[in-house]
């Protein structure tokens, strides 16, 4: 067979592959779950480590902060199982891993357990880490999704994965599946992730400012502008990370629904 036929069939099999695992966690795709029989037996590790590099930059919001713009380590561009090895051999490390699998499991479940020098939270001499827990609100992994993810940061620079694949499909979800467009400002919110670098509904982050009185310091249309246009005006005292690619993501009627409970909070 010509090179290019080969790639072509690779190609279209990794396509299926991926239908039948965006059908066995629905809400990696933010869509409405289907009914679907899925079988386990397709499952292979390369898939887990595609499905875990998709959820490290979609649903995980992982490259909101790792990336190269300073604000997290990019760990896209480290070697995890280098760093994660000298991280646990740290005297300041106080957490209960011993491997690189259950270091980068932790990282994601209990940030706090070490905080990487010069990445704490502002004033906390990098006793606490800035980063959410990733299987709570409002993002919410699952443990097979965590396991995804930790397999494809093990294997991206040639580390042997040790984590399993899941030998069982993973329990429905309880949570509603989020709907492909918010139906309420607080369900987009949460879709866009703004929770994970602003203190607004549950949340108390601070990689930017407070928006739970922002009503009081900005208009609706500066609002607008801070969401559509983040660079046009970088709020004092915090680093340009607000991704900019917002406007091209959101519905209007998203974007609106969001301004007006932003205006709204005095
Ligand atoms: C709101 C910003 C933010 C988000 C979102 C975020 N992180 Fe982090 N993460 C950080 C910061 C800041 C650090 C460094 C401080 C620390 O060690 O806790 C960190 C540390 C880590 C570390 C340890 C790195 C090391 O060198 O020891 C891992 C692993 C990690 N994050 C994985 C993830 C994964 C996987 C996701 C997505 C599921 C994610 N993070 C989402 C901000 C974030
Ligand atoms: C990766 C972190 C991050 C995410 C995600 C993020 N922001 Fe921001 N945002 C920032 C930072 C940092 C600033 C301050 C710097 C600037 O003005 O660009 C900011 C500024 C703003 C401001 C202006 C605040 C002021 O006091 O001037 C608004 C409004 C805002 N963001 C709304 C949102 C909304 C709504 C979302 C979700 C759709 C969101 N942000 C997502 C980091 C983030």
């Amino acid at each position: 067979m010509p090179t290019i036929v080969k790639v072509l069939a690779f190609s279209l099999g990794m396509a299926l592959i991926f239908t039948g695992i965006a059908n066995l966690l629905p809400q990696v795709e933010g869509q409405a779950p289907e009914d679907k029989e899925v079988d386990l037996g397709a499952l292979t590790m390369d898939s887990f480590i595609a499905l875990g590099e998709d959820i490290f930059k979609n649903k995980g919001t992982c490259t909101l902060c790792h990336n190269n713009m300073g604000r997290a380590p990019d760990i896209l561009h480290l070697d995890m199982n280098e760093v994660s090895r000298k991280h646990l051999a740290d005297e300041r490390y106080k957490g209960s891993a011993t491997d690189v699998a259950g270091y980068i499991h932790e990282s994601m479940v209990d940030p706090g357990a070490y905080v990487v020098k010069g990445f704490g939270k502002k004033g906390s001499k990098d006793t606490e880490s800035p980063m959410p827990a990733v299987n709570k609100a409002p993002i919410e992994l699952t443990d097979v999704e965590m396991d995804a993810v930790t397999a494809f940061l093990q294997a991206k620079d040639g580390g042997e994965v040790t984590v399993a694949l899941p030998s069982e499909a993973p329990a429905p979800s309880t949570k509603e599946a989020v709907p492909s467009v918010a139906a309420t400002a607080e369900e987009a919110i949460g879709k866009f992730g703004c929770s994970a670098c602003h203190a607004v509904l549950d949340s108390s982050a601070e990689l930017g400012p407070s928006l739970k009185n922002i009503g009081a310091r900005l208009s609706a249309a500066q609002i607008r502008q801070s969401i559509v246009d983040p660079n046009a005006v970088i709020a004092e005292g915090y680093p340009p990370i607000m991704p900019a690619d917002f406007a091209d993501r959101m519905m209007a009627k998203e974007l609106e629904m969001m301004v007006k409970f932003l205006a709204n909070s005095k």
